[in-house]
């Protein structure tokens, strides 16, 4: 009989053989160790596949990939601003590298998304960078990495692209389809959950972190946007069910700033049936999206999880989406932790919103598939909100199957009942979201890598002078 001892030595040994290095030292993971892959990007380092096998590190104190990792894709931002329109943008982190040989030398070579399908912009990237640069100050408590000056440069360099003036007049952050994790068209241009959530941390975390001389702008740009950004996403993404019969009773085409229903959503554009039966008591969520006449309603979990973590959202909107969890498990879980998003897109809404994609057929991929991937935040979640029974359940889970699947990149169907159709096996982030998940709940002293103090409700309400809406939890 396999025990669980033996599933855990086997990810283990497998995630050593992920490990790439560069001139003799460790410096990343590779995303995949199937070896059928061919002509496609697995053998490299993604960096938001990295940040789970980096948390899994710093918890067990290897920290120097991590720190490797950090300096190496720091010398990958491009610096200057570029005239070619092709290139990567001044201060954009790539979405992936690789080792290369040039004259019998090894070298990095980034992709900034001009070799991925579809040439998608990382977005998350240069986000994720920040926070798992601050996750290893947590962990090492080496500040002065982080007050180097080539550091400092690095993260001013994100931030004036996030905070640059744009077209647009909301808080949040404005990005093409396929701008993260989900990096194929699915519908999430605009201002997705994923992106927000993760924008947040990275503004919280460098925050911490600018402290050198001459980052006074930016420090104030942070203070005037975060406690906007916060309100925004608490106020007009939140779905429970007094919003639900707020937006249900909505009047549309209000002019002026009195306005009520300030994004113009039209309730026949909310499937509100559907979540009148969904939406079990005292649960609630983010939206995917929100824009002009446009609420997403569908359910992401990476935005969601992220904004439990770290405390984007209130401790009451925490634990009502702990408690749909929890009520709407078969739907969220099922049979592996856990939907990337839910429900899936069908029929027509398929064929436009993701451009017939073939991988993204409905309840699959990106389009409602299972991602293992996404326990480690399930398990952060449920550590930070007490509900550890939730994560022993999903661990108990993946447990009997994942290692007999050989580690599948993502599952298919209502339940995840099916490996992914087109799957790599021994992906490296579902190895080590089944590890991380793992460690977390053993050792929930490691929480602080990755969540922030709360950011109190008056220091956003005295800042924006918006009034929430009440809903019970
Ligand atoms: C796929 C996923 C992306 C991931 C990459 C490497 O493209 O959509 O999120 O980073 O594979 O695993």
């Amino acid at each position: 009989m396999v025990t669980s001892q033996d599933i855990d030595q086997d990810a283990w040994e497998t995630l050593e053989k992920t490990i790439i290095y560069y001139q003799g030292h460790p410096v990343g993971t590779v995303a995949a160790l199937d070896g059928t892959v061919d002509g496609l990007n697995y053998d490299q380092c993604f960096v938001r596949d990295f940040v789970a096998s980096a948390l899994l590190f710093l918890v067990k104190g290897r920290t120097e990939i991590v720190r490797n990792f950090l300096e190496q894709t720091l010398k990958l931002q491009p610096k200057d601003d570029q005239l070619d329109a092709y290139k990567p943008g001044r201060g954009l982190m790539p979405a992936s590298f690789k080792i290369v040989f040039n004259n019998g030398q090894e070298e990095l070579e980034a992709d900034f998304g001009e070799h991925a399908i579809a040439r998608v912009t990382p977005v998350d990237s240069s986000l994720w960078w920040i926070i798992l640069l601050r996750a290893y100050i947590v962990a090492t408590k080496d500040y002065s990495l982080a007050y180097q000056d080539d550091f400092q440069q690095g993260i001013r360099l994100i931030l004036e692209l996030c905070l640059a003036t744009r077209f647009d007049m909301y808080p949040t952050l404005l990005v093409p389809d396929g701008a993260c994790m989900i990096d194929r068209r699915l519908g999430i241009y605009g201002h997705p959950l994923e992106i927000q959530s993760l924008y947040y941390a990275a503004l919280r975390a460098a925050r911490e972190l600018l402290i050198c001389p001459g980052n006074e702008d930016l420090v104030l740009a942070i203070d005037n946007r975060l406690p906007l950004l916060i309100a925004h996403i608490r106020k007009h993404y939140w779905i429970d069910f007094h919003r639900l019969n707020d937006i249900y009773r909505y009047r549309g085409e209000e002019y002026g700033k009195d306005a009520v229903n300030q994004f113009n959503i039209y309730v026949d554009s909310i499937p509100y049936c559907e979540l009148d039966r969904w939406l079990p008591k005292g649960g609630g969520y983010l939206a995917g999206n929100v824009g002009p006449s446009q609420m997403d309603t569908r359910f992401f979990t990476l935005g969601n999880l992220m904004a439990v973590i770290t405390d984007l959202t209130t401790e009451e909107q925490s634990e009502a989406i702990m408690t749909l969890i929890e009520q709407r498990w078969d739907d969220l879980v099922g049979d592996m932790p856990m939907k990337i998003t839910f429900p899936a897109l069908e029929k027509d809404e398929y064929k436009y919103i993701t451009g017939c994609d073939p991988k993204n057929i409905p309840w699959s991929y990106h389009n409602a598939g299972n991602w293992p991937v996404l326990m480690w935040m399930l398990a952060t979640t449920c550590v930070k909100t007490n509900r550890r029974e939730l994560i022993q359940r999903a661990i108990a889970i993946a447990q009997e199957r994942l290692r007999h699947d050989e580690w599948p990149e993502y599952y298919d169907g209502k339940q995840g009942r099916l490996i992914g159709k087109q799957s790599r096996k021994y992906q490296t982030w579902t190895i080590v979201g089944f590890l991380l998940a793992k460690e977390i709940l053993a050792q929930p002293e490691n929480l602080p890598l990755i969540s922030f103090d709360p950011f109190s409700a008056e220091q956003v309400s005295q800042a924006c002078e918006l009034k929430f809406d009440s809903f019970d939890a």
